[in-house]
């Protein structure tokens, strides 16, 4: 950083002295990290954003100075003057990098006391996540965050400088709008000046960014705050950043070159290289090898189909299913598991909705497995060959509609993936089904959203048109998606309709996207980001709340301001708004419900 300008408080940055300044007259300012009191001398080690810096306070030189930091306590704010000097042999601190020299303080000044903090600011250790967002200042003090802030930095610096130079604007949208839907709930704003009527925070800016294409502008692209209304998890909030791009007179190829551009941008700035350009697996082949539609392939243990291997089997499930059209697949286990383990795996596909699971061991000279009586061993040996298991594997095998045996042996091969993997795995899952059937609600949704170009006969069967859409996935994290959109009103009207969405209600809602397509909708697409899994990715964080300065848990309450929280009578008649029932315990700070998300168990969640 540039040095400061010289002011009474600070000439220069404590993190930032060497030994090439020594002799220097030096002026810090910052925070007591750490005091220690060595018979007569009296040590502090001060903190500012840039690091630290040991300061000495020496009783006979300088015994005022001295006097004042035999009363400083870990926080306190002070300033401190005096002489750079070097460090006396045997005190220097390799591990710190100012470690070979310190400030010989000649006079120091308190600015502000600090009570004693809730948790230790120069510690790096487990924390309750609640009393660490309560106190979020105090939290942000401490290295890992204070690092983590300045990456997400680095990333958005390395995204504008990225798109700036290939005449991408960056323009700002409304938060107080219409219902823009991406699949989650709408958080409503009432207005005041139209009783009854909500302004709705966006999911995203998809509408607005599409009307910016029809409005001539080509090239837009946007950091920005996106509103979703839905349980959050590790890496989902209700309240986060997109990376958010579009584009005129494109193709997909021309969208994912921009994208993998900025893609390998970001990630540079995050300390991963990458190089280009990125694979593309379709859907399918990403669904059946992997059982997901953003696998991490660095786990291996690939899913094979077992159709034709176990065609004719005399093991009625296998039988069973394959005579009604469903299919068998599995993959191989590598290294021993117990009984007990596979009892809990079999449980695991139970609760994810397969009838069962077949588990066989490959042994010297034969198998190992509760069905094994049932099994011939030319169809072991086939299965074993087919999903590359060798002698000491496990074949787990699970036979059901293809989506089924898909999400279930994804799951499997995800519980059973080695705690670390190497290397990094960035890669572009394309060719989506548009839609997919909502079983509960009885209807067509858009997999990706409704304003994605669908591919196909459009008079066809809904369920098999695909779509324009892409995902990029890194280490099998959903790291951002888009599509090419549709342009003409006509087949934007035909996928509401797909949709179940009748026209009044298209009109309703999105009566001025149609509008503007009769005007000269230029061919377009886009893709958006989120911001906060590439940063909580590159910092190595496991939740994306240690990248947001001030986030939100999961259960969406913020433990700092106490929000969401009651409001008075008065401002609730002004809107128009009665409330139905009394203000919920946890606005009012009682105990809250247990987590919703069983993944989620950190202290954090309870309330
Ligand atoms: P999508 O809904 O896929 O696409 O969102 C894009 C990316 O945003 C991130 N993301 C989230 N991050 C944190 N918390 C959440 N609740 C959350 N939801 C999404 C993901 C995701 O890949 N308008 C389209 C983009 C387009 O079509 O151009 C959209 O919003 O990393
Ligand atoms: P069952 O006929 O339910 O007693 O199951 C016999 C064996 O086949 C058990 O080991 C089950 O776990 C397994 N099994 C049952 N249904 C399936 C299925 N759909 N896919 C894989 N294995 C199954």
């Amino acid at each position: 950083m540039r040095e400061p300008r010289p002011n009474r408080y600070r000439t220069g940055w404590a993190g930032d002295q060497r030994a090439e300044g020594v002799g220097r007259e030096l002026r810090v300012a910052g925070w007591v990290h750490r005091r220690r009191d060595h018979g007569g001398l009296i040590f502090i080690d001060l903190r500012d954003r840039t690091g630290l810096l040991q300061l000495v306070f020496r009783p006979e030189e300088n015994p005022e100075a001295h006097a004042v930091a035999h009363t400083l306590r870990s926080e306190d704010v002070i300033s401190a003057v005096g002489q750079l000097v070097r460090r006396e042999e045997g005190t220097v601190n390799p591990g710190l990098p100012t470690g070979e020299v310190e400030l010989n303080v000649r006079a120091v000044e308190k600015l502000a006391d600090a009570e004693t903090p809730p948790f230790p600011v120069d510690e790096d250790g487990q924390l309750d996540e609640m009393l660490r967002l309560r106190h979020r200042y105090l939290d942000l003090r401490r290295e890992r965050m204070r690092r983590n802030i300045e990456l997400r930095h680095e990333i958005v610096a390395a995204i504008r400088s990225r798109l700036d130079p290939l005449g991408f604007l960056e323009i700002e949208t409304p938060f107080l709008t219409r219902s823009t839907p991406e699949g989650a709930r709408d958080f409503l704003v009432p207005s005041r000046l139209e009783p009854g009527s909500f302004f709705a925070l966006p999911q995203s800016p998809q509408l607005f960014k599409q009307l910016l294409m029809v409005g001539g502008l080509e090239r837009y692209y946007q950091i920005v705050r996106c509103f979703r209304d839905e349980d959050a998890r590790a890496d989902r909030l209700p309240e986060f950043t997109q990376l958010d791009i579009e584009m005129s007179f494109v193709e997909e190829d021309d969208v994912l070159e921009v994208a993998e551009a900025v893609t390998q941008a970001m990630l540079a700035a995050g300390g991963v290289s990458i190089e280009l350009p990125l694979e593309r697996v379709p859907y399918d082949e990403a669904m059946l090898r992997y059982g997901s539609d953003r696998p991490d392939r660095r786990i291996g243990m690939e899913i094979h189909d077992l159709g034709e291997v176990f065609a004719g089997s005399g093991f009625r499930v296998f039988a069973d299913a394959l005579a009604s059209g469903k299919a068998v697949r599995g993959f191989a286990a590598r290294g021993e598991l117990t009984r007990r383990r596979f009892d809990e795996l079999t449980e695991q596909a139970r609760r994810l909705g397969a009838g069962g699971l077949v588990w066989a061991v490959v042994e010297e000279g034969g198998w190992r497995s509760p069905v094994a009586k049932f099994l011939s061993p030319q169809e072991m040996e086939a299965a074993a060959r087919a999903v590359g298991a060798e002698r000491g594997d496990a074949i787990l095998i699970v036979a059901d509609t293809p989506a089924t045996t898909a999400r279930v042996l994804g799951q499997l091969r995800l519980e059973l993936a080695p705690a670390a993997v190497e290397g990094h795995d960035v890669f572009w899952v394309v060719d989506f089904p548009m839609l997919e059937w909502n079983e509960d609600e009885g209807r067509w949704d858009a997999l990706h959203h409704p304003f994605t170009a669908p591919v196909g006969d459009l008079d066809s069967d809904p369920g098999t048109w695909r779509s324009r859409a892409y995902d990029i996935v890194w280490n099998g994290n959903e790291i951002g998606g888009g599509s090419i959109r549709i342009n003409m009103p006509e087949v934007q009207e035909r996928v509401f309709d797909a949709l179940g969405i009748p026209p009044e209600e298209a009109r309703e809602r999105f009566g001025f996207l149609l509008d503007a397509f009769r005007y000269g909708a230029p061919p377009h697409g886009g893709i958006a980001f989120g911001i906060d899994r590439i940063v909580a990715l590159c910092a190595g964080e496991d939740s994306i709340r240690d990248v947001i300065a001030f986030p939100k848990l999961a259960s969406g309450f913020d433990p700092l301001t106490g929000a969401p929280a009651p409001v008075d009578e008065p401002q609730l008649r002004e809107l128009g708004l009665r409330l139905a029932a009394a203000p919920g315990a946890r606005a009012r700070g009682e105990e809250a419900p247990a987590p919703q998300h069983p993944e989620e168990t950190g202290t954090a969640e309870r309330r």
